[in-house]
Protein backbone atom coordinates (compact mmCIF):
# COMPACT_ATOMS: atom_id res chain seq x y z
CA UNK A 1 0.00 0.00 0.00
CA UNK A 2 1.22 3.40 -0.86
CA UNK A 3 0.42 6.32 1.11
CA UNK A 4 1.60 9.82 0.36
CA UNK A 5 1.60 13.25 2.37
CA UNK A 6 0.59 16.16 0.02
CA UNK A 7 0.79 19.81 0.85
CA UNK A 8 2.04 23.53 0.73
CA UNK A 9 5.09 24.19 2.10
CA UNK A 10 5.36 24.53 5.56
CA UNK A 11 2.19 22.63 6.09
CA UNK A 12 3.47 20.32 8.25
CA UNK A 13 2.98 17.54 5.77
CA UNK A 14 6.67 15.87 7.12
CA UNK A 15 6.29 16.22 10.81
CA UNK A 16 3.00 14.48 10.40
CA UNK A 17 4.28 11.42 8.14
CA UNK A 18 6.89 10.79 10.27
CA UNK A 19 4.82 10.53 13.36
CA UNK A 20 2.16 8.41 11.27
CA UNK A 21 5.12 5.89 10.15
CA UNK A 22 5.82 5.93 13.95
CA UNK A 23 2.19 4.99 15.07
CA UNK A 24 1.98 2.19 12.46
CA UNK A 25 5.48 0.77 13.27
CA UNK A 26 4.03 0.48 16.63
CA UNK A 27 1.12 -1.01 15.40
CA UNK A 28 2.00 -3.55 12.27
CA UNK A 29 5.86 -3.74 13.28
CA UNK A 30 8.67 -1.29 12.25
CA UNK A 31 9.54 -3.84 9.38
CA UNK A 32 6.77 -3.44 7.57
CA UNK A 33 6.65 0.66 7.24
CA UNK A 34 9.01 2.45 4.74
CA UNK A 35 8.91 6.15 5.22
CA UNK A 36 10.78 7.89 1.99
CA UNK A 37 10.31 11.61 0.30
CA UNK A 38 10.54 13.28 -2.06
CA UNK A 39 12.19 14.82 -3.75
CA UNK A 40 15.11 12.46 -2.25
CA UNK A 41 15.10 8.99 -0.56
CA UNK A 42 17.69 7.68 -2.43
CA UNK A 43 21.27 8.79 -2.68
CA UNK A 44 20.72 9.83 -6.07
CA UNK A 45 17.70 11.82 -5.70
CA UNK A 46 18.99 13.13 -2.60
CA UNK A 47 22.20 14.34 -4.73
CA UNK A 48 18.92 15.69 -7.15
CA UNK A 49 17.07 17.77 -4.07
CA UNK A 50 20.60 19.28 -3.54
CA UNK A 51 20.52 20.76 -7.07
CA UNK A 52 16.64 21.48 -7.43
CA UNK A 53 17.02 23.47 -3.85
CA UNK A 54 19.76 25.38 -4.07
CA UNK A 55 19.57 28.99 -4.00
CA UNK A 56 22.05 29.12 -5.65
CA UNK A 57 20.32 28.16 -8.82
CA UNK A 58 17.66 30.45 -9.58
CA UNK A 59 18.28 30.52 -13.53
CA UNK A 60 17.10 27.06 -13.80
CA UNK A 61 14.32 26.51 -16.34
CA UNK A 62 11.04 25.11 -15.67
CA UNK A 63 11.67 22.11 -18.23
CA UNK A 64 15.19 21.57 -16.18
CA UNK A 65 12.82 21.58 -12.57
CA UNK A 66 9.97 19.52 -14.45
CA UNK A 67 12.66 16.69 -15.26
CA UNK A 68 14.87 16.61 -12.34
CA UNK A 69 11.73 16.13 -10.39
CA UNK A 70 10.76 12.90 -11.79
CA UNK A 71 14.14 11.77 -12.33
CA UNK A 72 14.44 11.70 -8.62
CA UNK A 73 11.07 10.37 -8.82
CA UNK A 74 12.24 7.52 -11.31
CA UNK A 75 15.19 6.53 -9.06
CA UNK A 76 12.94 6.11 -5.94
CA UNK A 77 10.15 4.04 -7.18
CA UNK A 78 12.78 1.62 -8.80
CA UNK A 79 14.94 1.95 -5.42
CA UNK A 80 13.14 1.93 -2.65
CA UNK A 81 8.76 2.19 -3.35
CA UNK A 82 8.48 -0.85 -5.78
CA UNK A 83 10.73 -3.11 -4.11
CA UNK A 84 8.67 -2.56 -0.63
CA UNK A 85 5.57 -2.82 -2.39
CA UNK A 86 6.48 -6.34 -3.50
CA UNK A 87 7.39 -7.09 -0.49
CA UNK A 88 3.69 -6.51 0.87
CA UNK A 89 5.14 -3.30 2.61
CA UNK A 90 3.43 0.18 3.73
CA UNK A 91 4.94 2.75 1.92
CA UNK A 92 4.70 6.12 3.11
CA UNK A 93 5.87 9.14 0.99
CA UNK A 94 5.99 12.52 1.83
CA UNK A 95 5.23 13.97 -1.60
CA UNK A 96 5.18 11.89 -4.79
CA UNK A 97 3.77 12.44 -8.59
CA UNK A 98 0.84 15.39 -6.99
CA UNK A 99 3.39 17.35 -6.32
CA UNK A 100 4.88 17.68 -9.58
CA UNK A 101 1.06 18.15 -11.40
CA UNK A 102 0.77 21.01 -8.45
CA UNK A 103 3.70 22.79 -8.50
CA UNK A 104 5.20 22.24 -11.95
CA UNK A 105 1.76 21.62 -14.06
CA UNK A 106 -0.40 24.30 -12.23
CA UNK A 107 2.46 25.90 -10.72
CA UNK A 108 4.91 27.29 -13.45
CA UNK A 109 2.08 26.31 -16.18
CA UNK A 110 3.72 23.05 -18.21
CA UNK A 111 0.99 21.45 -19.82
CA UNK A 112 -0.64 19.34 -17.90
CA UNK A 113 -1.34 16.41 -20.36
CA UNK A 114 2.33 16.14 -20.91
CA UNK A 115 3.18 16.50 -16.96
CA UNK A 116 0.72 13.24 -16.44
CA UNK A 117 2.48 11.38 -18.89
CA UNK A 118 6.26 12.04 -17.89
CA UNK A 119 4.95 11.67 -14.12
CA UNK A 120 3.52 7.94 -15.19
CA UNK A 121 6.30 6.92 -16.74
CA UNK A 122 8.41 8.09 -14.10
CA UNK A 123 6.44 5.98 -11.90
CA UNK A 124 6.19 3.45 -14.13
CA UNK A 125 2.24 4.03 -13.43
CA UNK A 126 2.15 3.76 -9.59
CA UNK A 127 -0.39 5.55 -8.03
CA UNK A 128 -0.81 6.05 -4.12
CA UNK A 129 -4.09 4.14 -2.43
CA UNK A 130 -4.37 7.59 -0.49
CA UNK A 131 -3.30 10.84 0.20
CA UNK A 132 -3.37 12.97 3.40
CA UNK A 133 -3.59 16.85 2.21
CA UNK A 134 -2.21 19.10 5.18
CA UNK A 135 -4.47 22.42 5.14
CA UNK A 136 -2.94 25.28 6.33
CA UNK A 137 -3.40 28.71 4.04
CA UNK A 138 -0.52 29.56 2.13
CA UNK A 139 0.67 32.62 4.65
CA UNK A 140 0.32 30.16 7.51
CA UNK A 141 2.70 28.02 5.75
CA UNK A 142 5.41 30.71 4.55
CA UNK A 143 5.42 31.99 8.51
CA UNK A 144 5.98 28.70 9.50
CA UNK A 145 8.37 28.66 6.65
CA UNK A 146 10.27 31.73 7.46
CA UNK A 147 10.36 30.82 11.46
CA UNK A 148 11.77 28.19 10.59
CA UNK A 149 14.34 29.32 9.13
CA UNK A 150 15.49 31.92 11.57
CA UNK A 151 15.67 28.90 14.01
CA UNK A 152 18.36 27.61 11.47
CA UNK A 153 16.07 25.29 8.96
CA UNK A 154 16.84 25.14 5.67
CA UNK A 155 14.85 27.74 3.27
CA UNK A 156 15.22 26.40 -0.19
CA UNK A 157 14.79 27.71 -3.82
CA UNK A 158 10.96 26.54 -3.70
CA UNK A 159 10.07 28.66 -0.66
CA UNK A 160 10.62 31.92 -2.50
CA UNK A 161 8.37 32.58 -5.13
CA UNK A 162 5.55 34.73 -5.88
CA UNK A 163 2.22 35.29 -4.11
CA UNK A 164 0.91 34.15 -7.53
CA UNK A 165 2.29 31.01 -7.91
CA UNK A 166 1.65 29.61 -4.94
CA UNK A 167 -2.29 30.74 -5.58
CA UNK A 168 -1.87 28.59 -8.39
CA UNK A 169 -0.72 25.46 -6.43
CA UNK A 170 -3.23 25.73 -4.39
CA UNK A 171 -5.43 26.02 -6.42
CA UNK A 172 -4.36 23.10 -8.27
CA UNK A 173 -4.53 21.10 -4.87
CA UNK A 174 -8.19 21.92 -5.07
CA UNK A 175 -9.09 20.53 -8.34
CA UNK A 176 -7.00 17.52 -7.79
CA UNK A 177 -8.95 16.36 -5.05
CA UNK A 178 -12.32 17.04 -6.44
CA UNK A 179 -11.48 14.71 -9.15
CA UNK A 180 -10.78 12.05 -7.02
CA UNK A 181 -12.63 12.82 -3.80
CA UNK A 182 -11.99 8.98 -2.49
CA UNK A 183 -7.86 8.99 -2.34
CA UNK A 184 -7.86 12.31 -0.83
CA UNK A 185 -8.07 13.03 2.75
CA UNK A 186 -7.76 16.35 3.95
CA UNK A 187 -6.94 16.92 7.39
CA UNK A 188 -6.84 20.86 8.63
CA UNK A 189 -3.39 21.41 9.46
CA UNK A 190 -3.45 24.72 11.19
CA UNK A 191 -3.52 23.20 14.62
CA UNK A 192 -1.28 21.42 17.07
CA UNK A 193 1.09 19.06 15.81
CA UNK A 194 -0.67 16.26 18.18
CA UNK A 195 -4.42 17.65 17.36
CA UNK A 196 -3.29 17.22 13.69
CA UNK A 197 -1.60 13.84 14.15
CA UNK A 198 -4.89 12.67 16.03
CA UNK A 199 -6.87 13.79 13.84
CA UNK A 200 -5.15 12.00 10.95
CA UNK A 201 -4.96 8.88 12.66
CA UNK A 202 -8.47 8.95 13.37
CA UNK A 203 -10.11 9.62 9.77
CA UNK A 204 -7.09 6.80 8.14
CA UNK A 205 -8.97 3.74 10.53
CA UNK A 206 -12.29 5.04 10.45
CA UNK A 207 -11.73 4.64 6.45
CA UNK A 208 -13.40 0.81 5.20
CA UNK A 209 -9.56 0.99 3.54
CA UNK A 210 -9.59 -1.14 0.17
CA UNK A 211 -6.51 -0.93 -1.13
CA UNK A 212 -6.83 -0.35 -5.51
CA UNK A 213 -3.28 -1.77 -5.83
CA UNK A 214 -0.79 -4.28 -4.27
CA UNK A 215 2.04 -3.63 -6.20
P1 LIG B 1 9.54 20.06 1.06
O1 LIG B 1 10.74 19.67 1.78
O2 LIG B 1 8.73 21.12 1.67
O3 LIG B 1 8.71 18.92 0.60
O4 LIG B 1 10.17 20.79 -0.21
C1 LIG B 1 10.06 20.33 -1.44
C2 LIG B 1 9.83 21.50 -2.35
O5 LIG B 1 9.87 21.03 -3.68
C3 LIG B 1 8.46 22.13 -2.17
O6 LIG B 1 8.53 23.52 -2.35
C4 LIG B 1 7.66 21.54 -3.28
C5 LIG B 1 8.68 21.30 -4.35
N1 LIG B 1 8.35 20.18 -5.23
C6 LIG B 1 8.00 20.46 -6.53
O7 LIG B 1 7.95 21.61 -6.94
N2 LIG B 1 7.72 19.41 -7.37
C7 LIG B 1 7.80 18.11 -6.96
O8 LIG B 1 7.54 17.18 -7.75
C8 LIG B 1 8.17 17.84 -5.59
C9 LIG B 1 8.26 16.43 -5.11
C10 LIG B 1 8.44 18.90 -4.77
Amino acid sequence: MLITFEGMDGSGKSTQARLFAEYLRASLGAEKIILTREPGGTPIGEQIREVLHSMRNQEMAARTEFLLYNAARAQVVAQVIRPALEQAKIVLSDRFGDSTLVYQGYGRQLDLEMVKRVIEYATGGLKPDLTFFLDVAIEEGLARRSNGHQRGEELNRMDTQTREFYERVRNGYETLMRQEPTRWIRVDGARSIEQVQFDLREKFNSRQFIPTQTV
